[in-house]
């Protein structure tokens, strides 16, 4: 992961945020190529499931006709849109701070290890108890030497005693444990035990001021994710653009969450990008779709290159669906960051039924004693949170029927796809250079579709006519739309190793033979082969391999 980071920056994928100034914690800039890189992804979500989807697939097929638009929503919504949604209430995380540190932890992401030392004994922070087991903690993935290191600070002994630790059963995590047991406890970085305060919510939407007054009045917050906007305009678009059921509407953009701890580069963000979709369908047939949209989104990360041996798609438990959720699977991917056999969330995709449209209707929803959604009521018994009042509802006009559609929703993050695009195409292998000699090559083998460069245009020398042909053949791929580059600095080598780096899948010389023949060489980053085209086809033929 570290060689990833470091190319990333290198190359200019990805930036920390406000570097200069010490960089700013869970924010991240997108650098040129990551940029174009990041919209590939973008671009290629919205090409394969709004603008190219067609809606008539072949007939006979079940489910056999679909339509998809799109819609661009603001960022801030009207404030009971998060409290009928569920955010306002539910939507957040246990976290506890550290008293020594001044830090603050994710309970769920806090990793222990239970030890004690051969009878040693410390005195717990602020009372007189001495304590013979101590739990060590770290928010880092692994085990590393910091934990013995911190274990045998607190019991006050030298490194050469490390050997006197006795560990104490596997890694748990700080949610896992009593909180009558956080005075045993080592934070993270702490030199004592009992440094933790209690665990307290910590809500993840973040808040902010409109207008000049800036009372709680006017307190708003920025979207968590862009799905609400979806639900909100449900009644909008259905009565605007003639979509019937079943249809998606489909949004990408920003989303903004207060992560306790953002980790893992970009993976874990306080500001991201989503991609999701709001599939609307006849609730008997939710089930079908379900399965349709889960089968699909996994596809299309295959497609783009992911590989099978690191891709699951993986259902949720009875236990870990969202208030709302009758089913939920998730795309996970294998990060580098994690530990062998571990995976990350690219993408969930929930059956929602119809619990959001009903929320806005209704007011927020909760479930009762039969398992049945019911508006929740606060100690008045009134409607805790109330809905629009809206009739959401879809009149069916062949089946003459009215109801509230059923949701399912595949909601992909932007950037992760894009982390993930990344660590699978790095790869290092050894090339002979001009001489025949092996070379170390870092080759990034992104699916065409995605490089950030198409392909890059080389004049073999700067002399002889060859810069001004090669000049032509970069314009004819400019003109036809490919983002490429020009070099002409260094052997040819060198920069067909600079594009390996950065993943540009073709690379084009214009040499002595071109000027005789009027043909270039083109050669393909993974095969290596290089063959020889007319230099006035190779926009062309570009544009013809990359969507092949
Ligand atoms: N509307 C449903 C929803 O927002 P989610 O699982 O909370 O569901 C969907 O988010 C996707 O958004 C995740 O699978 C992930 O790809 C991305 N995502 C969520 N939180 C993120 C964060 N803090 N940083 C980066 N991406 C995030």
């Amino acid at each position: 992961m570290e060689k990833i980071v470091a190319l990333c920056k290198r190359r200019g994928f990805v930036f920390q945020n406000s570097e200069i100034y010490g960089g700013q914690n869970g924010f991240w800039d997108y650098g040129p190529l990551g940029t174009e890189l990041k919209r590939n992804v973008r671009n290629s979500w919205y090409h394969d499931m709004v603008s190219a989807h067609n809606e008539l697939l072949q007939p006979g097929d079940a489910p056999s006709k679909y339509q998809m638009v799109g819609v661009e929503t603001a960022l801030i919504m009207h404030p009971q849109v998060w409290k009928c949604s569920g955010h306002y209430d539910l939507f957040h995380d246990m976290m506890v701070d550290c008293r020594e540190t001044r830090s603050r932890f994710r309970l769920d992401q806090v990793r222990i290890r239970w030890v004690s030392c051969d009878g040693q004994s410390i005195k717990q922070e602020n009372t007189d108890a001495e304590l013979t087991r101590i739990a060590v903690a770290t928010t880092e993935e692994d085990f590393s030497e910091d934990l013995v290191v911190q274990a045998l600070r607190a019991f006050g002994m030298k490194k050469k005693y490390a050997g006197k630790l006795q560990w104490d059963g596997s890694a748990t995590t700080l949610d896992q444990i009593e909180v009558s047991e956080f005075c045993d406890v080592v934070a993270p970085g702490a030199t004592k035990a009992g440094t933790l305060t209690d665990p307290r919510e910590f809500n993840l939407m973040m808040k902010t001021i409109i207008g000049a007054l800036g009372t709680d009045d006017d307190a708003a917050y920025l979207r968590p994710e862009t799905a609400q906007g979806i639900f909100v305009n449900f009644k909008n678009v259905a009565d605007s653009s003639r979509v019937k059921l079943p249809f998606g509407i489909c949004q990408v953009g920003k989303s903004f969450r207060n992560e306790i701890t953002p980790r893992n580069f970009t993976f874990r963000s306080r500001e991201f990008e989503q991609m999701e979709i709001e599939f609307f369908c006849r609730p008997d047939a939710s089930p079908g779709w379900y399965t349709y949209w889960r089968d699909r989104r996994y596809q299309w990360y295959l497609d783009l290159g992911i590989s099978k041996d690191r891709l699951i798609l993986r259902d949720h438990h009875a236990a870990e669906l969202a208030h709302y959720s009758v089913g939920t699977a998730d795309i996970e991917y294998a990060f580098p960051f994690l530990d062998e056999g571990e995976y990350g969330e690219l993408e969930g995709i929930a059956h929602r039924g119809d619990f959001d449209l009903r929320s806005h209707m209704e007011g927020k929803l909760t479930k009762d004693e039969n398992g049945e959604l019911v508006p929740e009521l606060n100690e008045h018994g009134q409607p805790r949170h109330r809905g629009s009042g809206k009739d959401l509802s879809y009149f069916d006009d062949q089946a003459k029927e009215r109801f509230i559609p059923h949701v399912i929703e595949p909601s992909a993050g932007a950037d992760r796809a894009t982390l993930a695009f990344l660590c699978e195409a790095y790869h290092e292998d050894q090339q002979p250079d001009e001489k025949g000699k092996l070379q170390e090559r870092l080759v990034m083998k992104f699916h065409p579709r995605l490089a950030p460069v198409k392909a890059a245009v080389f004049p073999l020398i700067k002399k002889e006519g060859m810069p001004e042909k090669a000049a032509e053949v970069f314009g004819a791929l400019k003109a036809a739309g490919l983002n490429c580059q020009y070099d002409q600095q260094g052997t040819i080598g060198r920069r067909y190793r600079r594009q390996d780096e950065i993943g540009t899948p073709y690379c084009i010389t214009i040499d002595g033979d071109t000027l005789t023949d009027g043909t270039v060489t083109i050669r393909d980053r993974d095969t290596l082969v290089q063959e020889r085209i007319p230099a006035d086809r190779v926009a062309e033929e570009v544009t013809a391999r990359l969507n092949s």
